[in-house]
């Protein structure tokens, strides 16, 4: 697919843009702090409905419109997009409305075609793989930020997933809820039952389907690596880490690595799954009501890489690990592409300056061979001569955009 219109209102440092976009490799050029990333972000945020960057949506909206007297701002992202099956059009609205007495609401709408849908029914609509230099942070950062990762690719990929996420974390907080309130001798144990059953029945799948994810995409990752990246020196290894025992320890790697083994044999059988999960969360009751809180479950799963056999996250060096997620990405867009019949835009911000000669390289490959690419830097110069012959600049400035006439 690949994006042919972008229309922006009140977002970030763009008060009214109007942007066609043109197939093949696009570069926005431009100095620091003009609105580069800003882009990338609206066109996440119209794939995902999510930003990127963490912090709260009503940030996107555009402060000079915020601190005006106004009392309805309205940030709008609209992109039209074309698919094997035809043009279709995506807005995101981001609606902010002052009540009396001061009081602020933020709301989220999603539109298809003109049509209002439910933000979820947004996921897919617009395929993006985005680069980040921050990317590697994800190694060594905090299992949360994985399972984000995780989650906002497979959602865009798989609708049922992402349903079915969505209620376990619905399920999850009521049983948590249900948990706090028995241990302080209130509410039954049957409704702590019934919680318990459709939580094992949502997230019995979620296992599943991240088990049959990891098995997809570990092979293009470790042959990209081995024989893209690393000239056959370096074997990586992508690991998915679910906590599905009862007393399990985040830093098991073990336990955790012979329980991914067991739910990728298991993942075509959901009931033998369920009867597994089941049968831990009952055992985890006393640990559970102590904190108050579901001990195991997807919602605590994690994922790593090994190099070599080491831990990248304990061992890597900062270009080892840059190397892994490159490659991992590069894995994305394939997988992507194969399940979907349609290659995912690729948006890179300001990556190219981290990179390697052979990297670079090989990430230049991959750009000019997708439908299409939106790549930002401050350099220009970073690029080839024989790369930007091909592409098509524009410049960046102030929250405008402007076609460079060379192009
Ligand atoms: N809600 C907002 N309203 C208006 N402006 C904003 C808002 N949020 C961020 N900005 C501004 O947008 C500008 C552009 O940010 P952006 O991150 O897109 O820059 P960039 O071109 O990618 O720069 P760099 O090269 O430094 O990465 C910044 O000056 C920032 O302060
Ligand atoms: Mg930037």
């Amino acid at each position: 697919m690949h994006i042919t219109h972008l229309s922006l209102e009140n977002f970030r440092n763009y008060g009214r843009l109007e942007l066609n976009f043109p197939l093949g490799a696009t570069l926005l050029h431009g100095e620091n702090a003009q609105g580069k990333t800003n882009l990338l972000e609206a066109l996440t945020y119209l794939a995902t409905t999510r930003s990127p960057h963490a912090g709260q949506d009503s940030q996107m909206l555009n402060w000079d419109m915020v601190s005006s007297p106004d009392p309805v701002i309205v940030g709008r992202l609209t992109a039209a997009i074309a698919t094997k099956e035809g043009i279709r059009r995506v807005q995101m609205r981001l609606i902010r409305e002052q009540k009396e007495r001061g009081q602020v609401s933020f709301r989220r709408e999603a539109l298809i075609n003109g049509r209002k849908v439910r933000l979820m029914d947004m996921l897919g609509q617009l395929q993006v793989v985005l680069f980040l230099p921050e990317d590697v942070n994800l190694i060594t950062g905090a299992p949360n930020m994985r399972r984000r990762y995780l989650n906002v690719m497979l959602c865009q990929i798989d609708r049922h997933y992402c349903r079915n996420l969505s209620q376990y974390n619905k399920v999850l907080e009521q049983r948590n809820a249900t948990l706090r309130r028995l241990a302080e001798g209130q509410d039954n144990p049957e409704i702590l039952a019934i919680f318990s059953e459709r939580l094992v029945e949502l997230g019995s799948q979620i296992y599943a389907r991240r088990a049959a994810f990891f098995a997809e995409i570990s092979r293009d990752t470790q042959r990209i690596h081995y024989e893209e990246l690393t000239g056959g020196r370096e074997s990586l290894r992508i690991g998915y880490l679910p906590r599905l025992q009862v007393g399990q320890n985040g830093n098991d790697k073990e336990t955790a690595v012979a329980l991914a083994g067991w739910l990728d044999e298991h993942r075509g059988d959901l009931e033998t799954v369920s009867q597994r999960f089941a049968g831990e969360l009952a055992s985890s009751y006393e640990a559970d009501i102590a904190r108050g809180a579901t001990n195991i479950g997807p919602h605590r799963d994690d994922w790593c890489f090994w190099i070599n056999g080491h831990l990248l996250s304990d061992y890597g060096s900062r270009g080892q690990q840059r190397s892994a997620m490159l490659a991992m990405k590069m894995a994305e867009i394939e997988w992507m592409s194969r399940l979907s019949g349609e290659t995912p835009i690729l948006l890179l911000d300001e990556v190219l300056a981290e990179l390697d000669q052979q990297r670079r390289e090989l990430l230049l490959r991959t750009v000019q061979s997708v439908e299409q690419a939106i790549l930002t830097a401050t350099d220009p110069g970073m690029f080839s001569s024989d790369f930007l012959e091909k592409a098509t600049s524009m410049t960046v400035s102030g929250g405008r955009v402007q076609v460079d006439s060379s192009s």
